[in-house]
């Protein structure tokens, strides 16, 4: 069974992890104006948001993503393959985190940098994340959905608490440099959340480039594009490389979750997102 590299009460992937890395990120890591960071949860539609975002920058243009793994368009600047690239990167960068607020660079708090944070019904994190990150050598391996539901609740998993994530990074709502999105949304309105995305960034995009982003994100078509699906990443159980393409549907969880599981974990939800205003989560 694969364990955790911790960092003050975070649990970190240990194949990515190192501890002067996550201390730099905080203290010394210089995020500039030009820069977008793309925040998640892990298992929140990540690798989707990656690859609409460089589709959008390349105006629908495939050539990118398909030539150049998502690690390296966006690296993960918490992994030590991806904060060398990010130190070392002239210009704009995309950057990728699953760090909560607490943890990443306090510079980004005095920036104008743009941040997009995605979120996704926890309950359909939690099945996404079972079946990926239960079942590789990245996190610890739950005998069960039952165990993976109970480690979550506690923040026993990849990156801690989800309800403190969210909370955390929800607290920058407002800002004028800081889009929510969530997951549920972008499923029933792709290409209206595109366009959400190009105000944000100030891209202009013509209605044939639009299309071809919502190509070229599709489900399908990133099931197939190896510079995204992680099918590079070999690792000891995945001899034939990793997916992160499972189903890519929303309410997944109710295929999963038994009626018991369903009530324990709405109870732990409202007592934990207690006082966000009604209709704050599309799901609930
Ligand atoms: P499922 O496991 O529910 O299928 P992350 O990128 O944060 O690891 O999230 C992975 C989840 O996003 C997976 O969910 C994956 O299928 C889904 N996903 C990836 N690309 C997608 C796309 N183009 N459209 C819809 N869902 C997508």
């Amino acid at each position: 069974m694969s364990g955790y590299s911790w960092f003050e009460g975070i649990p970190f992937p240990v194949m990515w992890f190192q501890k002067e890395i996550v201390e730099d990120i905080r203290n010394m890591f210089v995020v500039k104006e030009e820069d977008l960071i793309i925040l998640t949860y892990p298992k929140s539609g990540t690798h989707w948001l990656i690859d609409i975002v460089c589709l959008i920058q390349t105006k629908g243009d495939p050539k990118w993503i398909q030539s150049v793994p998502i690690w390296d368009r966006s690296p993960w600047i918490e992994y030590s393959n991806g904060y060398p690239v990010l130190i070392h990167k002239e210009g704009p960068r995309l950057i990728t985190s699953h760090l909560p607020i607490h943890l990443f660079s306090k510079s980004f708090f005095s920036s104008k940098a743009k941040a997009i944070y995605l979120i996704r019904n926890p309950r359909d994190v939690i099945v996404s994340g079972y079946y990926f990150l239960g079942k590789s050598n990245i996190g610890k391996n739950p005998e069960s959905l039952g165990t993976y539901i109970e480690w979550f609740l506690e923040g026993n998993v990849l990156y801690g608490s989800w309800f403190e994530h969210v909370r955390g990074w929800l607290s920058m709502r407002k800002c004028d440099n800081f889009l929510v999105l969530y997951y549920e949304d972008m499923k029933k309105d792709t290409k209206g959340t595109i366009k959400k995305i190009c105000d944000f960034l100030g891209k202009k995009l013509g209605p044939d480039e639009l299309d071809l982003v919502l190509k070229y994100s599709s489900f399908q078509v990133m099931k197939e594009n190896n510079m995204s699906n992680f099918s590079l990443i070999k690792l000891d159980l995945h001899p034939n490389g990793l997916n992160i393409m499972r189903k890519g549907t929303t309410g997944d969880w109710k295929n999963h979750f038994t009626v018991a599981q369903a009530e324990v974990f709405d109870k732990v939800f409202q007592e934990k997102m207690a006082g966000f205003p009604p209709g704050m989560f599309p799901w609930e």
